[in-house]
């Protein structure tokens, strides 16, 4: 992986550890940062040692406090546009990875930071985490997906209620609204958190894996039947050698080896 300005990576195990370093401002999200995530993204796809993703913020006090502010303080109604699509674009492509992504998130997770953790599969919290879409306090609204993603996860009335408030919760009330799936006491224990869950992802058969992304994010596609999308790719997994394996494996009462063939 080469390296990057804005952003930590490491390999280890097959996880990808992804950490937003921009402390001195908060991991705020600026365009190059965006970039590098892009380009991140595209080598996961491709590159058959990375097996997992493991999004953080670097230091103690933020995930991401969300894009950059000195950034966006100067749009016009065209690059505004294009700020929100590519930012879109860019979370899409987490979205529709088909290895697990994992957001570990401590301190502020803000703005385009909690889009980025909601674009993630999954999401791990640190007692100190704290959530919001403030956008509206600068004359703004959500663009890298927030409105639909923070509906999605946690319904309309308490969507409507964070954005139009600005409001931050942290993380226990984040984890009874279902936008985070676990809290731990300290950051390096959210951590170990996401670990266990991505160790026991990278167990099962990989493809069957991407599939169940494809499946579950045909939920949020009015243009695609989610039940069609599920039999295809049901379909799909048995042409498999992972689909023999595991079958094999149960009735010969042993452990399945996966290669995501
Ligand atoms: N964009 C750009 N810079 C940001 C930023 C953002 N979203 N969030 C924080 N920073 C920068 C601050 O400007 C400051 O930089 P400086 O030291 O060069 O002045 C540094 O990060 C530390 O932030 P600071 O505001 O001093 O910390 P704080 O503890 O007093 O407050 C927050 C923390 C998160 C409450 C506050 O930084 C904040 O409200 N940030 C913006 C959140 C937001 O609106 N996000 C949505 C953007 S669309």
């Amino acid at each position: 992986m080469a390296d990057f300005v804005n952003i930590l990576t490491e390999e280890k195990n097959g996880v990808l550890y992804l950490t937003i370093n921009r402390e001195d401002k908060l991991n705020a999200l600026n365009y190059a940062t965006l970039e590098e995530i892009k380009s991140i993204f595209e080598e996961v796809a491709d590159n058959k040692s990375i097996k997992a993703v493991i999004i953080t913020g670097a230091g103690e006090k933020a995930f991401v406090a969300g894009a950059d502010i000195r950034e966006i303080a100067d749009l016009n109604e065209v690059n505004a546009r294009k700020f929100a699509e590519n930012g879109q674009e860019i979370f899409a492509m987490i979205e529709n990875c088909h290895k697990p992504v994992v957001a570990v998130t401590n301190g502020f997770t803000l703005g385009g930071g909690c889009e980025l953790a909601m674009a993630c599969h999954m999401r791990v919290a640190s007692a100190n985490a704290k959530f919001g879409q403030p956008e509206v306090n600068l004359g703004i609204i959500p663009g890298y997906g927030g409105t639909q993603r923070l509906t999605h996860l946690i319904g309309r009335g308490k969507a409507n209620e964070l954005m139009m408030t600005g409001d931050m919760v942290d993380a226990n009330e984040a984890l009874r609204l279902g936008l985070v799936n676990h809290v731990l006491p300290t950051k390096a224990e959210a951590m170990a958190k996401a670990e266990d869950i991505v160790g026991k992802i990278m167990s099962k058969a990989p493809l069957a894996i991407g599939m169940i992304v494809d499946c579950v994010n045909a939920v949020y596609l009015p243009e695609e039947n989610g039940y069609q999308t599920e039999a295809n790719s049901f379909a799909r997994c048995v042409k498999s050698g992972d689909y023999k394996e595991g079958t094999s494996a149960f009735l010969e009462k042993r452990k399945p080896v996966f290669k995501g063939e």
